[in-house]
């Protein structure tokens, strides 16, 4: 199918019948982006599940956002149009390997990143999205011991922003960010040294731009660690002509259309999320007219994931 006018009158008439609210990450293909009542990073598309009024929510992102949402919103009906959707990164942490390693440093507070299964979630103290993570792990009291997981890039930024030793970090990964090398930055950023550069801190490169302006390689000012949500603020904020992009590839939509005159760049153009793309113009639209597929947490887990993921909506801005 083609997201042409046809489509985007029924998709949105679809939606607005059965009182279901669009909401798209920016991570999304530029048409699903385009179509949805709101986009953001994992953190604003949680606090809009949570504060929405529509009967229904539509999740264009990955089965872990739209798991959020139902836990954040049990009595809502929550769609995905593709349940395929996973995430590497939510993978790379079991339940069992969870219950595990608390055993290993009982007494210590469970920081998980959103990116976690619902049943992660329910054995996490707080839950935390990259836009707020340190601010969730500077609440925590400094003599109590941490276990912050899956990612450790993200894990890492944390450390050296907190400067908290007694942090432990699970070495998991998301395969599309840990490919962004720091060779690749140093690269991209040796060609076109005034620009600005924006950088996930799931990135294998984030150390790395740290690094470079340590050295001052590049000036220490033109070097952002962000979420998705907060590059686009820093893209309405700065003067740069350029700025190099950290991160999956579907966020230079939304940079692009908040400041057009802006040269955007992708440290690495290959970095594109299979996951997130496999929320096609068809699968919207089956989504809406066939009512699937819709997303279930069993109400015991949701129950106990519940206070961690209201904890990080309300924690940090
Ligand atoms: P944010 O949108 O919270 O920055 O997360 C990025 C991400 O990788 C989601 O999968
Ligand atoms: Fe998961 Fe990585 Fe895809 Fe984000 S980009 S959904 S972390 S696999």
């Amino acid at each position: 199918i083609e997201a042409d006018a046809s489509w985007r009158a029924e998709v949105l008439e679809l939606a607005r019948q059965r009182d279901a609210v669009i909401l798209a990450h920016n991570y999304q293909l530029p048409e699903i982006q385009d179509i949805a009542h709101h986009t953001g990073d994992s953190l604003a598309l949680s606090r809009i599940a949570a504060a929405s009024d529509a009967s229904t929510i539509i999740f264009c992102g990955v089965h872990f956002m739209a798991e959020t949402a139902k836990i954040l919103a049990p009595e809502k009906t929550v769609l995905i149009p593709d349940e395929r959707a996973g995430c590497s990164l939510a993978d790379s942490i079991t339940g069992a390997e969870l219950r595990a390693w608390k055993a290993e440093h009982p007494g210590a507070v469970v920081v998980s990143y959103v990116n976690t299964t619902a049943e992660v979630k329910a054995e996490t103290d707080i839950c935390c999205t990259s836009s707020n993570a340190v601010d969730v792990v500077a609440s925590i009291p400094a003599d109590r011991e941490v276990l912050f997981l899956p990612d450790q890039f993200l894990g890492a930024h944390v450390k050296r922003e907190t400067g908290r030793e007694n942090l432990h970090i699970w070495a998991g990964e998301c395969h599309v960010h840990a490919g962004i090398n720091g060779p690749e930055l140093a690269a991209r950023a040796a060609e076109d040294p005034e620009a600005d550069l924006f950088i996930h801190p799931e990135c294998g490169c984030a150390t790395s731009a740290l690094y470079l302006a340590g050295e001052g390689i590049v000036p220490a000012n033109q070097v952002r660690i962000l979420s998705t949500g907060d590059m686009i603020t820093a893209a309405r904020g700065t003067t740069a002509k350029s700025v190099l992009v950290a991160t999956e590839v579907g966020m230079l939509h939304q940079l692009r259309k908040a400041a057009p005159e802006i040269d955007f760049r992708a440290v690495n153009d290959r970095a594109s999320c299979r996951y997130m793309k496999m929320i096609t113009p068809t699968a919207l639209l089956r989504c809406l007219r066939e009512n699937k597929d819709e997303v279930h947490v069993d109400l015991e887990t949701a129950k106990r994931a519940q206070a961690s993921v209201q904890r990080m909506i309300e924690i940090g801005k």
